[in-house]
């Protein structure tokens, strides 16, 4: 199906929009009814664009059909803001699925792939989408970090600003992920006092002036949730996320689109756990799934609020 029968938009207005107002639009990933429910309730209590990010693995937890169907069943219109994207898309043939159910947005991480193979890969994949008015995230540079408290990811790579114009002209990208030193999961560093690598995004930002940048691995892994998942029986000690103010330095950067999963993760865990840990005789799942979707839209709400500012923007 086309994505616009189903009221979603493509990002390619909503980041031009938040360039020109200094602000970033959220991706926040689901892969479940409550999930969904909270990120989207959250987006209109603070009328912010949103995009509803799914990964690969959480679209085959959830199933095509079951999937599409909850979207469908959000009854959006595109002046909702609302765009359906698929997040690290490892194939051109996982791009053309997701296009084909109705997503409106995909990325085609080749961020792995030598330059000339991840620009192939990336130039491909915008071919078939553009077809379909579809946009595109592309990757350059990888992101590392700590796997968890005692072992240490894969070394960086951070993004050459001086590939980026090349691979932006090469390919066509609607908007480029880049590497600055943050990490997927909730182990991202040892203290607070690591600075991602503002001067890189600054070069990358001179060179591609009023071009939408994507931040992944963005958490900032809410040492409340920390402390309530490990006090319930859970163990995510030397859990750390990056700083709050950093995320927002970069956004002042041209950074239009923040990607946040592990904060959302940590936030349904701990109001299960806590709930569970404090009231031993329930065993009904709503009693407790409700308490992990209300910390989700809490810190939707928030991080909408105080990290992306795009709070208020939906309003023409
Ligand atoms: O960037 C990756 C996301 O956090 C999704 O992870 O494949 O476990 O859903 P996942
Ligand atoms: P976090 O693990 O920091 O939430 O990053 C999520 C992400 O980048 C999804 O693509
Ligand atoms: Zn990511």
């Amino acid at each position: 199906m086309d994505y616009k029968d189903f009221g979603l938009v493509n990002t390619k207005q909503m980041f031009a929009d938040a360039i020109t107002n200094h602000y970033a639009v959220p991706a926040f990933n689901f892969y479940n009814m409550e999930t969904l429910d909270a990120i989207i309730s959250a987006a209109r209590d603070t009328h912010s664009p949103v995009i509803l990010a799914v990964s690969e693995s959480a679209l085959k937890y959830m199933g095509d059909n079951l999937l599409m169907g909850m979207i469908w069943g959000l009854n959006l219109r595109p002046e909702n803001g609302v765009a359906l994207h698929l997040d690290h898309g490892t194939s051109y043939e996982s791009c053309v699925h997701a296009i084909k159910l109705g997503f409106s947005s995909v990325m085609i991480d080749g961020s792995k792939l030598p330059f000339d193979a991840n620009t192939e890969l990336t130039r491909t994949v915008i071919d078939f989408a553009h077809q379909y008015d579809v946009s595109v995230e592309s990757e350059l540079g990888t992101l590392a970090g700590f796997e968890d408290e005692t072992t240490h990811g894969d070394a960086s790579n951070y993004t050459n600003p001086d590939d980026v114009v090349n691979f932006v002209n090469a390919t066509n990208t609607d908007s480029l992920a880049i590497a600055i030193g943050t990490s997927h999961g909730a182990y991202k560093r040892k203290s607070d006092n690591e600075e991602l690598r503002f001067d890189i995004l600054e070069k990358i930002a001179t060179q591609l002036p009023d071009f939408p940048l994507v931040l992944h691995g963005a958490s900032t892994v809410p040492q409340s949730y920390v402390n309530t998942i490990n006090t319930s029986g859970g163990k995510i000690s030397g859990a750390r996320g990056i700083p709050p103010e950093q995320i927002r330095h970069a956004v002042q950067m041209n950074i239009c689109k923040v990607n946040i999963d592990s904060d959302l993760r940590m936030g349904f865990t701990a109001g299960v756990r806590e709930t569970l840990a404090k009231n031993p005789e329930i065993f009904n799942p709503r009693d407790y799934l409700g308490a992990g979707q209300k910390n989700i839209y809490d810190t939707c709400v928030d991080e909408i609020t105080n990290i992306m500012k795009s709070n208020n923007q939906i309003k023409k």
